[in-house]
């Protein structure tokens, strides 16, 4: 049985009422198995872009969501906080989880299918044996302090690829190091569907959505604008070279006591390997850091050797 099917036909055209009443938004067919999941698929004609998000959803998620709208007749939205990603001590219990709104802002931006699996039903036999080797990509940057964080990752979104076989599947320019593993993975290993990167939400100040923002204290929130406002005056330095824009985006870190760096490197957006100080061209400035007790990262694609 299928949790909730959305039922109300939507109208091929508005009722001609102007003052009628908006109708509600259908709600996305929520399903928690395999077997309803593959039911509803199978009803599916046309394409099918996927979405995968640990939940507690934000405007950076309902992006990719509307991206996934537009590129596939139907969507389907994956929402599973993965504990094979997580390592001991970091925020697998803490993470927030809420459902009920997420299928609401779902429903908002018209999704067709959530599947929420819980995590025996991901991972039946207890943690998998077999896992995705992400290879080198995945050591440096975030990988260095997380060192089995991209192996959770990429057999994650494997197994979600291979569960709801989208045509598409859409990840946000957020975890640039995330996006680059993905499109390794599918191309060294063939797998038949199509990466798309969505651009960066950010709220209004510049800061980078997160679902970890929530963590942040008042001070830690104000705090946490150093780390866009580092990429701003990078973006402003992009002419004079790699040097001055990582001097541009360490001095604006830096005097910001409330942050400690973990990282901040400009590095080929594919290899995420360092640039030589005398590179050109395309670069990607990511940046890593501590504010109060939450660890947040941002970047952004620039252009070396020439003015923003
Ligand atoms: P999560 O952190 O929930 O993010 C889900 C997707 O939303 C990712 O592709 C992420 O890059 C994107 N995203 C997050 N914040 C964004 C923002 N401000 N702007 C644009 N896109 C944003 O990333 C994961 O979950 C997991 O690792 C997952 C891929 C689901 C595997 O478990």
């Amino acid at each position: 049985m299928l949790d909730a099917v959305a039922e109300t036909p939507v109208p091929a055209h508005p009722a001609a009422d102007d003052d009628a009443p908006a109708a509600p938004a259908p709600s996305p067919v929520l399903v928690r198995t395999r077997a309803d999941l593959r039911e509803v698929l199978d009803r599916q004609r046309g394409t099918r872009a996927v979405v995968m998000t640990m939940g507690a959803l934000h405007e950076g998620h309902l992006d990719l969501v509307r991206e996934a709208r537009r590129r596939a007749d139907h969507v389907v939205v994956t929402i599973f906080v993965n504990p094979l990603q997580f390592a001991p001590g970091e925020d697998l219990d803490a993470y927030p989880r809420d459902l009920e709104a997420d299928l609401a802002k779902l429903a908002e931006v018209g999704a067709d299918v959530v599947f929420a699996p819980d995590p025996e039903t991901m991972y039946p036999n207890g943690d998998p044996r077999v896992r995705v080797e992400p290879g080198p990509l995945a050591a440096v940057l975030e990988g260095a302090t997380r060192p089995t964080h991209f192996a959770g990752v990429l057999t994650v979104v494997l197994k979600l690829l291979h569960l709801t076989r989208p045509h598409v599947a859409l990840f946000g320019q957020k975890d640039a190091q995330q996006l680059a593993l993905v499109r390794a993975m599918v191309r060294d290993l063939d797998v038949d569907v199509e990466v798309v990167g969505v651009p960066i939400r950010r709220e209004p100040d510049g800061l980078a959505m997160s679902s970890r923002n929530a963590y942040l204290s008042g001070t830690d929130r104000a705090a946490a604008l150093a780390l866009s406002g580092a990429l701003d005056a990078a973006r402003g330095a992009a002419g004079a070279g790699a040097e001055q824009v990582l001097a541009a985006a360490r001095e604006r870190l830096v005097a910001e006591p409330g942050v400690r760096l973990d990282y901040l490197e400009l590095v080929d957006p594919e290899t995420m390997e360092a640039v030589p100080a005398d590179a050109s061209g395309p670069a990607l400035l990511v940046v890593a850091a501590w504010v109060g007790t939450t660890r947040l990262i941002d970047n952004t694609i620039l252009d070396l050797w020439k003015d923003e």
